[in-house]
Order: C-alpha cells, then structure tokens, then sequence
C-alpha cells in the first residue's frame, strides 16, 4: 500500500494495532496458564478482558472512519510474542517463568503505549475527536496494565524468582537483609515503569 497523507498513515497504523491486539489475544490465555502467582493470573486474565474491549474499541474507531476493520500484519509483534514464548519455553523454573513473562508483557505493554499514543495524537490532528477519545480509553488501559505489573514484579513476583537463588545459602543475618533490601528497591528502579513515575 501505497501512504501519501496522514490519514492514510494513521489507517495502515490502525490496521497495525488491529492485528497486533488480535495475536496477544492468542497468547494471553497461555501466559495466564502458565502463570504460578496466583495476581499474575488474574492479571494476565484481566487483561485478556480487556484486550477484547479494545478490539471493539478498534472495531468503532474504524467505523467512524468509514473503512472496513481489517488488520495487516504486525511483525514486531509476532516477533515480541516469539521471544515470549521462546523464553517461556527455556525458563525451567516456574516463579523464574512468572519473572520472564512480566518481562515480556511489559514489552508488549511499551509498543501498545507507543502506538496507541501516537494513533491518538493523529486523530486529534485530523479532526476525529470521537476516535481521539476511544483511542485515549485503551491508552490509559495499557498504561495501567504496564504500571499494574511493575507492582506486581517488585512487590512480588521478582522477590520469589530472586528467593530461588538464596534457597540453599542457608539462614541470612539480619544485616544482610537489610543490605538486600537496598539492593531490591535498587533494581525496582530498573523496572520499565517505575511506581509513580508517568
Ligand atoms: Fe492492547
């Protein structure tokens, strides 16, 4: 297909996150399956939820446009859905694996966040404020979903995949508890969306 103006761009962009949303509802219930933290599960569930919504939402945002829903395929993320799986198939251990999957979902999370905000951008420009709107709702959607599982990753999912490594050193000081504790909030920061921070 040929793109010469922007409404054009932001059509092909539609069909992009139109696909994309329709792989990730593919590969949510496997991620829910596999997950072991109990808030993992249901957080992967939820969000196949509302993955759903937002494929309806999608669904109105083309008919407003007058264009037929349709999706071309999304490459990047076939390719981010392979890395998941190639991970989830390596990872023997299963709160690593919970580890690895928040991982990949926040990847996910960052190119829906990028797309979503960038398709919400053109509809203001071109004038569809309607769409504008209805893109926004699933952006801040995606958003929570992101800030949702970095909660979900510092608060517990890292700590139990990092406890499998401790498992055999035996019995810790209090004082090296305390320097853990540093180190934990340290590489909390590395999070991809850190608590509070927007
Ligand atoms: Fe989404």
């Amino acid at each position: 297909m040929k793109i010469e103006t922007l409404r054009e761009l932001y059509l092909e962009e539609l069909r992009d996150i139109y696909d994309a949303e329709n792989q990730l509802l593919k590969a949510l219930p496997k991620m829910a399956k596999a997950a072991q933290n109990e808030e993992l599960k249901a957080a992967f569930e939820q969000h196949l939820e509302q993955t759903q919504e937002q494929v309806e939402r999608l669904n109105r945002v083309f008919e407003e446009l007058g264009e037929k829903p349709k999706g071309t395929k999304c490459e990047a993320m076939k390719g981010l859905l392979e890395e998941a799986k190639k991970m989830m198939d390596e990872t023997q251990d299963e709160e690593t694996l919970d580890a690895a999957m928040i991982a990949a979902a926040q990847k996910v999370e960052h190119y829906e966040i990028a797309t979503y905000g960038t398709l919400r951008t053109w509809a203001e420009l071109l004038g569809f404020d309607e769409q504008a709107d209805l893109l926004q709702e699933t952006l801040d959607e995606e958003k929570d979903t992101d800030e949702n599982l970095t909660e979900l990753a510092v608060s517990s999912v890292n700590l139990e995949a990092a406890s499998e490594e401790g498992e055999e050193e035996g019995e810790e000081s209090e004082e090296d508890e305390e320097e853990e504790e540093g180190e934990e909030k340290a590489k909390a920061g590395s999070q991809p969306a850190g608590r509070g921070r927007k």
